[in-house]
């Protein structure tokens, strides 16, 4: 077995003096190009862990690795795409996307390079002088989606990235992420609320316990790949996954924003 790209261990992580315990003894490994796809109730612990991962915050107890590195000495390894998007409203989509290679130090030419291909990967072409306020909702996110990936990171950081959405855009967003990932490998770490984004999207989907956040289980996710929507969602497997998370989500009694907003799909 090779060395897991991400690697937890005993991670625990308390707020406030150790009042608000946001994650409990998680022992988690990612391995090297999947999709892996976090589900579980609000205030969980879901977006610590990704910060964690990411190296803005530490840990209590524990330990991450990362390509067998502490998490913060890997800071440049990871790339985050955010709920919110993310993007700085003074900058142009070009500014924008560009910023993640300008930080980086990349040679002019590349920067240009790198820029227009994923601009252009995520169907922005056309857009590139405009700022944030003159773009739809599903272009921002695709905006921030093409920061994240013109820099290149093997790893890809995705907090609820599509949470925002109307339910259409995010079914096209979905697929274009299934169709990108099978071009660009990378590792990915995707949170949402929505079961059928993470069994749509994901090699495996980890579902969480309400806080304090352990990992309840890991479920494989036997879908064959490449996968395309409307296949995949009338397979019968995918059914049987998605009806199984639920069951599990709902038997830790998530109510509001817990299992009824993942049971409710894409909202
Ligand atoms: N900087 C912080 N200071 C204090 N408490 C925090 C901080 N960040 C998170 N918490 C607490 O840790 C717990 C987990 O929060 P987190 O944001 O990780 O949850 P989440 O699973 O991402 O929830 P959601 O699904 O609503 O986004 C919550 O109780 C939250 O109040
Ligand atoms: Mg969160």
């Amino acid at each position: 077995m090779t060395q897991a790209k991400i690697q937890l261990r005993g991670v625990s992580k308390s707020f406030n003096r150790g009042t608000v315990t946001a994650l409990d003894k998680i022992d988690l490994d990612i391995h090297q190009n999947e999709v892996f796809c976090i589900v579980g109730p609000s205030g969980c612990g879901k977006t610590t862990l990704l910060r964690l991962l990411n190296g803005l915050i530490q840990v209590t107890e524990g330990s991450v690795m990362i390509d067998g590195r502490d998490a913060d000495e890997a800071v440049g390894e990871t790339a985050m795409v955010f709920q919110h998007f993310g993007l700085f409203p003074w900058k142009t989509v070009y500014e924008n996307v560009a910023y993640g290679l300008r930080l980086r130090r990349r040679p002019k030419d590349e920067i240009d390079e790198q820029a227009r291909r994923y601009i252009g990967m995520t169907g922005l072409k056309g857009f590139e002088y405009v700022y944030p306020h003159q773009l739809s909702g599903g272009m921002r996110q695709r905006a921030g989606l093409a920061r994240a990936l013109a820099v290149h990171s093997n790893i890809l950081l995705m907090d609820e990235p599509f949470a925002a959405l109307d339910a259409q855009t995010r079914e096209f967003l979905q697929d274009e992420l299934a169709g990108i990932w099978a071009v660009e490998q990378k590792t990915v770490v995707f949170i949402t609320h929505s079961i059928d984004e993470a069994v749509f999207l994901g090699d495996r989907v980890a579902i969480m316990t309400p806080r304090p956040g352990r990992v309840k289980e890991i479920l494989k996710v036997d879908l064959p790949r490449p996968r395309d929507m409307i296949a995949s969602k009338s397979d019968p497997r995918y059914m049987e996954l998605r009806n199984y998370i639920w069951t599990q989500l709902k038997e830790d009694g998530q109510g509001g924003n817990g299992a009824v907003a993942a049971a409710g799909g894409e909202r």
